[in-house]
């Protein structure tokens, strides 16, 4: 079968020395060889504000909404198309998830909708790049500067899109990225966070471990508020730093099938390709299709060894993001018509063609 996510490792004679060297470093915890990622980061996705090492995409989420002040009893409004720890991490500060809808061809949280939900308990925006697409950063940061209110977005699936010519994650006050297992680029499990405010970076550096500032003294630190375990391993450091060097490569191939599929398909009938505005470069973490015969096209594909499906669940669907305000029909038409199919630096020129006939043909 041809997968939907697979994971991207750099080759055995890169990795295992870089490995060996850190295991026997000495150095096991969080170190140098995190400082020296955080930095590469930076510098190779030309990332404006601090970039911390974290342990995971979901930590990074966590921090950042600590960061924006988001307390119990406050609301964030997000979006339910997207992974679940997207909006767990808004349960994790005791706040709620208000769900605005989203746009029918491409599942990304709809403008309108944000602005219809903002309250004066509204704390935080959250928006997600849901698959790679990008969403109208220009006007939703407008929003955000309008009625100041944080904008945080959750680059999980985003990894080398483009909005206005600049990378994703340099509109918000706060950025993340996963780098868990099947994402653009892994270090295992890791995760990036990404502070504008220069004020904040002890803050964070201190929630991230247990709520203690580094460097000082381990007798005479004093914990003012309780931080969390999320500090990202030397180890961790070192594949990432090794990663680095082929994530180019990958995120290329990412974008040259997202772009051929767009190009054969667009003129398919019943077929509607991942749509996206003319400021964004998404970076195709999966190629989304939206058609009413999505039940066929997954059938046809899968007869030929080609695995294409919805992949994620509508978060309002589980108990715990049940509200009774849920009303979603640009996501309900969305998720209903959904197929994603695989796009990724694993398919080759000669499969995308056959998959790009596959569909067209049914
Ligand atoms: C959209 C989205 N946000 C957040 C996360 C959390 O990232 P992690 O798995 O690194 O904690 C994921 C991935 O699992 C995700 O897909």
């Amino acid at each position: 079968m041809i997968p939907l996510v697979k994971v991207a490792m750099a080759p055995k004679e890169k990795i295992m020395p870089a490995l060996e060297d850190v295991l026997y470093s000495g150095m096991l915890a969080e170190g140098e060889y995190v400082y020296r990622f955080e930095d590469a980061f930076k510098s190779h996705f030309k990332i404006e504000g601090t970039v911390l090492g974290m342990s995971s995409g979901t930590a990074a989420l966590h921090t950042a909404l600590l960061l924006a002040g988001v307390q119990a009893g406050d609301e964030v409004i997000t979006t339910s198309m997207t992974a679940e720890p997207t909006n767990l991490s808004i349960l994790y500060v005791g706040a709620k998830p208000v769900f605005a809808d989203v746009i029918d061809t491409s599942g990304n949280i709809s403008v309108d909708s944000i602005e219809s939900h903002i309250t004066n308990k509204t704390k935080a925006i959250l928006v997600v790049h849901y698959a790679g697409y990008p969403v109208e950063l220009e006007k939703i940061s407008k929003i955000a500067r309008k009625y100041n209110i944080p904008l945080i977005e959750d680059c999980a699936h985003a990894l080398g899109s483009e909005y206005g010519g600049k990378t994703i994650g340099n509109y918000g006050d706060y950025a993340i990225y996963s780098l868990q297992a099947i994402k653009h680029m892994t270090t295992v499990d890791g995760g990036i966070l990404v502070i504008k405010n220069p004020e904040q970076v002890t803050a964070a550096k201190k929630i991230r471990w247990f709520g203690m500032e580094k460097g000082v003294d381990r007798t005479k630190v004093d914990i003012t508020s309780p931080g969390f375990k999320y500090n990202m391993s030397n180890v961790t450091g070192a594949i990432g730093l090794v990663q680095l060097d082929y994530i180019d490569s990958i995120i290329n191939i990412h974008k040259s099938n997202g772009r051929y599929y767009d190009a054969q398909l667009k003129d398919v009938s019943g077929v509607t390709t991942g749509s996206f505005d003319c400021e964004a470069s998404p970076s195709y973490w999966l190629y989304t299709l939206v058609s009413e015969d999505w039940e066929d096209i997954q059938k046809k594909l899968t007869e030929k060894g080609v695995m294409a499906s919805k992949l994620h669940r509508p978060n309002h669907y589980h108990t715990i993001f049940t509200y009774p305000e849920n009303k979603l029909p640009g996501l309900d038409s969305f998720y209903g018509n959904l197929l994603h199919i695989p796009c990724g630096w694993w398919v080759t020129e000669e499969q995308r063609e056959m998959i790009v006939e596959t569909i067209a043909r049914g």
